[in-house]
């Protein structure tokens, strides 16, 4: 794989195309799950249901003989998350609460040989997290692996084509009285990741290098400026286009970037944000406002020139306005996205609720009207 990572052309909608002449050493058959490091999963447990309408699915703990953390297992649509605490003040789960507060530690992706992808990244120069590791119980086993990523954040490789059972050997089917309906939630469509200054280049490299991922498209500080403050940012993506993860990096201007604002608040570099791909955003976003999601407020006026950019779409606009839904085009269709507000108190982590009618990109035009929201949001924070 030798595709040029300082290419400046920087729109590239097919990972067919780019990948044409490349061995996939690391075949991904998609994003299996993503774990949270939390201060109280029951607690969170509770917000992802009945905020983001996830599903109770299964539970590890003190019942189940697991003495040194609880996780929760939920579900909604392909996407998997995991919430898991600490049960005492020492060892990596506390230590990783303590210094980034909530934040996602783990993005496991499902594959045929976790045993294979281990050697084949390790050997490119991933630092290993977990060696080959094989998990039996009643319904089969599970062999995983993982390396080390961006920050504290860790990729782990999950084979699970000889098991049956509802999650991972140690946990148990858990089933609940509350259960809140699901919202849409599809699939995870990208998951992004904020690193520090000048550090763009060298984990899009290590995408490239050890896990054979390309570069996509590129954004830069001109695409992605407003008034008073910049980032820079670089779409990789997987053989297949399962996998996206875009990663910023800030860029100077007048004012302190968001990016800048995340590492400090996150103490380093980690996952921003994970959008979330559904198929009727305005059902969706509807019923989340009602259950209590607050999304960044976008100003009236945007919605009096977005036809004029993005021509006819299906959608009554006075409806997308109300929720505050944004609206971008591309050569192949258009998408419609809206962005939560932080969900937890340190101004790190959010998620995106995205429907894609046709269009690949990332929301390009949206870019200056979320950022100056963003920028609002930072100044009520007094972190402008
Ligand atoms: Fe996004």
């Amino acid at each position: 794989m030798s595709k040029d990572l300082t290419n400046t052309e920087n729109i590239n909608y097919s990972p067919e195309k780019i990948f044409s002449e490349a061995e996939d050493f690391l075949p991904l058959l998609g994003t299996d799950y993503v774990e949270f490091y939390v201060g109280n999963a029951k607690q969170s447990a509770v917000y992802y249901k009945n905020c983001l309408g996830f599903q109770t699915v299964a539970y590890a703990g003190l019942e189940t003989g697991v003495k040194d953390r609880t996780s929760y297992v939920l579900q909604q649509g392909k996407i998997r998350i995991v919430l898991t605490t600490p049960m005492s003040p020492d060892g990596d789960i506390a230590d990783h609460v303590r210094m980034h507060g909530d934040g996602v530690k783990v993005i496991a992706l499902w594959v045929e040989d976790a045993t294979k992808s281990f050697e084949e990244t390790t050997k490119r120069g991933a630092k290993p997290y977990m060696v080959p590791t094989t998990e039996k119980d009643e319904f089969g086993e599970v062999v995983r692996s993982g390396i080390h990523t961006y920050g504290d954040t860790v990729h782990i490789f999950v084979e699970r084509k000889n098991y049956t059972g509802v999650f991972l050997p140690g946990y148990v089917e858990q089933t609940s009285t509350f259960n809140p309906a699901p919202l849409g939630l599809k699939y995870i469509d990208h998951m992004v990741a904020n690193v520090g200054w000048d550090e763009m280049n060298v984990w899009a490299d290590f995408y490239n290098r050890t896990m054979g991922f390309a570069n996509l498209i590129t954004f830069d500080d001109k695409d992605i400026s407003t008034q008073f403050t910049a980032l820079m940012s670089k779409v990789m993506t997987n053989g297949n286009g399962r996998v996206k993860f875009p990663i910023n990096e800030p860029a100077e201007g007048v004012k302190k970037s968001q990016i800048e604002e995340y590492l400090d608040f996150y103490k380093g570099a980690g996952c921003q944000h994970i959008a979330v791909a559904t198929d009727d955003i305005i059902t969706t976003v509807k019923e989340m406002t009602a259950r209590g999601v607050e999304f960044l407020y976008v100003p009236g006026d945007y919605y009096d020139t977005v036809l004029d950019r993005c021509g006819e779409i299906d959608e009554d606009i006075l409806n997308l306005k109300e929720l505050g839904i944004l609206v971008d085009r591309d050569e192949e269709g258009y998408l419609l996205q809206i962005f939560t507000k932080p969900i937890v108190d340190r101004p790190t982590m959010f998620f995106e609720i995205i429907q894609r009618k046709g269009a690949q990109s990332f929301g390009k035009g949206n870019f200056k009207a979320l950022f100056e929201s963003i920028e609002a949001e930072q100044a009520r924070r007094g972190t402008l």
